[in-house]
């Protein structure tokens, strides 16, 4: 991709994402690592029915794709919080579609059994809700997998991640957040998830994106939230 990459629009804990074309953005990794088979699983999924957007291009860390109206679903439960149990049971719904996927071969296997497609970073950053409906981004982690550890990492993600901004907004974040989750496993196999509590929590602090406080909690909510036998 010879010419400049644009206006940057988003920005993840690995990815930039930059407005390339007026319907399209180039979404490039920070490490330089390679996308095509994050761009092949995309195709995949989409041929299949399921909602993600179109990929146009994959060049080394750059993958091309339609670019998307609308904005993330934290965002909007940051402006619409009474609005949390529909879209905590959207989120559910999605992700239990994205499991319910025969995965491609080509897909590594995670945590065992090849039952499903497995997202393994399904939250509400990663969901943006469109004028055409919602769509799942970032397929950075797809795999094939047991669907309960989909949503054992799901739950980690909502329950330990730090919520950047002021004490004030932290603090709200904080409430928004217990009642987010709560609604979430009332829509989904939360017994399932917790048999997987274990081996997803370790996987989860051996990520070099988590930091040492959420280390500390994710022991917590393991100990708290596993099933043992
Ligand atoms: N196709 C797209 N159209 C519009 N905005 C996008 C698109 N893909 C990503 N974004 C924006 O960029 C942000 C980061 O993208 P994402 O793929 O989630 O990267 P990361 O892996 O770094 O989290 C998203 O939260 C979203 O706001
Ligand atoms: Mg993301």
């Amino acid at each position: 991709m010879s010419s400049g990459p644009g206006e940057l629009i988003g920005r993840g804990r690995s990815a930039d994402v930059f407005l390339c074309a007026p319907d399209r953005v180039l979404r490039r990794y920070h490490d330089g690592h390679d996308a095509a088979s994050e761009a092949d699983a995309m195709r995949y999924l989409l041929d299949r029915g399921y909602p993600v957007p179109e990929v146009y291009d994959v060049s080394g860390p750059d993958i091309v794709m339609a670019r998307l109206d609308g904005s993330t679903m934290l965002h909007t439960l940051g402006r619409q919080p009474w609005r949390i149990k529909e879209l905590a049971s959207l989120l559910a719904a999605l992700q239990r579609r994205l499991n319910l996927i025969a995965p491609h071969a080509s897909m590594p296997t995670r945590f065992g059994e090849r039952e499903g497609v497995l997202h393994l970073d399904f939250h509400p950053d990663n969901v943006m809700l469109t004028s055409g409906g919602p769509m799942v981004i970032d397929f950075a982690s797809v795999s094939a997998g047991p669907c309960g550890a989909d949503v054992a990492q799901s739950w980690i993600i909502m329950a330990t991640s730090t919520i950047p901004g002021s004490p004030i907004g932290r603090l709200t974040g904080a409430v928004g957040r217990r009642q987010l989750i709560r609604a979430y496993l009332r829509a989904s196999d939360v017994d399932g998830a917790r048999k997987w509590m274990a081996r997803v929590s370790e996987a989860r602090k051996l990520d070099v994106h988590t930091t040492d406080v959420e280390r500390e909690r994710i022991d917590r909510l393991a100990a708290r939230e596993t099933v043992v036998g």
